[in-house]
């Protein structure tokens, strides 16, 4: 049996097609392993959002060349969105790859690394489906406190900074039927936790049924305790999936709301197709609607051409809204997309260093307000594991925020009530009651 180590780099995405690659291969007469060392197969699933995710591959692979020279036959692919996105050129002599393979053909995986080890030929799958979802596929979750699960796959939207539609193709949703057995089956494994993935979801449809029907039927399911998605796009938010996050009491009060930029014009430029104020409207109706909702978001700074006193605006909309946290990014350009086809990279190195350096100061004040109004408040935790400090275990709240607390033998995926007695911008700190 030849064995297989995988490596997940990028979103949550890839890390549940890098459980659906397991399942493939296992199914195919492959065994997994955990040491690259002893391999015979290495796979890197791979990201393309940033420059810097793809610098990590290329170095990656530079260490994984001295494997090589030791064992002849190992065979080493790059799989996932910089496969993707980079196409054969990552075959060059020189960069040591054997095989590429895009996120729709993780199906042929089993054939393709086979070819590769009789023909000693370099392989690559790249074509992207209208129809693959897996559907049928389970993943192969590692055991924990959460399971990812993938409801809909590629992107619909032009985000013209964004190479996601470029490396994971149209959008397509996945029959429900196959989400409901996979979460039954994630249940009988011992998970309460599932977070439901998708670049948009609430553009999810499957004949009739639309995102917020789908988290109705996957609360119905017992066992399940926690329901989490990521992520919905500010354009189309369906007041009814606010209201069904609102009286759910399984779906997490938890929101990731992108905002990208909060000027109008970049906002344009990014066709993102919404105003700073209508998010600033979505946000303020999210938070009456769902009392104590955490809203959290992501951010790009230095998009072509943003002035001084565009950032300026991003400041404005994130003092206003007022996230529990963010996710905050220079910004950096990404071939094929109509960022890069149409407006040059002008904002420089150093103006996008001051502006994220600035963003990020104001956004570790506001999440450290916001954690300190919870000073008192006690939480029911899903505990995760282990803290970094010795002796002290950590979990989420329902609002996704970490809460650490003295070890009391509890292990992952067991809930426990903490009173919060300390903050800071990052985590909440307290002691089971
Ligand atoms: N589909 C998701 C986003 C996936 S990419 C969504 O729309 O919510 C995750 C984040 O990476 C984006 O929200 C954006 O903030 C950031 N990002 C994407 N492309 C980028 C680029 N070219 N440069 C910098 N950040 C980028
Ligand atoms: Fe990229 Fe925009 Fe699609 Fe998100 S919605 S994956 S940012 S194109
Ligand atoms: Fe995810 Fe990166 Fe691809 S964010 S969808 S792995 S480009």
């Amino acid at each position: 049996m030849k064995s297989v180590y995988i490596e997940t780099y990028g979103c949550q995405m890839n890390e549940y097609d890098s459980e659906i690659v397991k399942s493939i291969l296992c199914e195919n007469d492959f065994e997994l392993t955990d040491n690259p060392d002893t391999a015979s197969v290495i796979l890197l699933n791979t990201c393309s959002v940033r420059e810097n995710a793809h610098q990590k591959v290329l170095h990656r692979i530079e260490t994984l060349k001295s494997l090589k020279r030791q064992n002849d036959n190992l065979i080493l692919g790059v799989i996932g969105c910089m496969a993707q996105s980079l196409k054969e050129e990552l075959l060059d002599d020189g960069i040591g790859v054997d095989l590429i393979a895009g996120p729709d053909t993780y199906r042929r995986l089993p054939g393709l690394i086979r070819g590769v080890e009789h023909t000693g030929e370099k392989a690559a799958e790249l074509k992207l489906s209208r129809t693959e979802t897996y559907a049928d596929v389970f993943g192969m979750q590692d055991q924990g406190a959460n399971a990812w699960i993938a409801v809909m796959r590629g992107c619909d939207n032009v985000c013209t900074f964004c190479v996601v539609p470029q490396t994971r193709g149209r959008e397509r949703s996945r029959d429900p039927k196959g989400i409901v057995d996979e979460v039954k089956q994630l249940v009988d494994q011992g998970f309460k936790q599932v977070t439901l993935l998708g670049q948009n979801v609430n553009s999810y449809r499957f004949e009739n049924i639309d995102f917020a029907d789908l988290i109705n039927m996957v609360s119905d399911i017992d066992g399940i305790r926690r329901i989490r998605f990521t992520s919905p796009h500010p354009k189309d938010f369906p007041t009814r999936l606010i209201d069904v996050i609102r009286d759910n009491p399984k779906a997490c009060k938890h929101i990731h709301l992108p905002l990208q930029a909060g000027n109008d014009r970049v906002l344009e430029m990014m066709k993102r197709t919404y105003t700073s104020e209508q998010f600033i409207d979505l946000a303020a109706l999210i938070r009456s609607e769902i009392p104590g909702v955490a809203l959290t978001t992501d951010i790009i700074v230095g998009f072509p051409t943003e002035t001084e006193d565009e950032f300026q605006d991003t400041l404005r909309v994130v003092e206003k809204v007022g996230f529990d946290s963010a996710f905050m990014f220079k910004y950096s350009e990404r071939k094929d997309t109509l960022a890069q086809r149409k407006y040059p990279d002008d904002v420089s190195e150093g103006d996008k260093t001051s502006r994220i350096t600035r963003l990020v100061d104001m956004q570790r004040r506001i999440s450290f307000e916001r954690n300190q109004a919870h000073l008192g408040e006690t939480f029911e935790v899903l505990v995760e594991g282990r803290a970094k400090k010795p002796d002290q275990l950590f979990g989420r709240n329902d609002g996704n925020k970490i809460v650490v607390f003295p070890d009391n033998g509890a292990s992952a995926g067991e809930f426990l009530n903490v009173k919060i007695n300390e903050v800071t911008p990052n985590t909440l700190i307290g002691e089971e009651v």
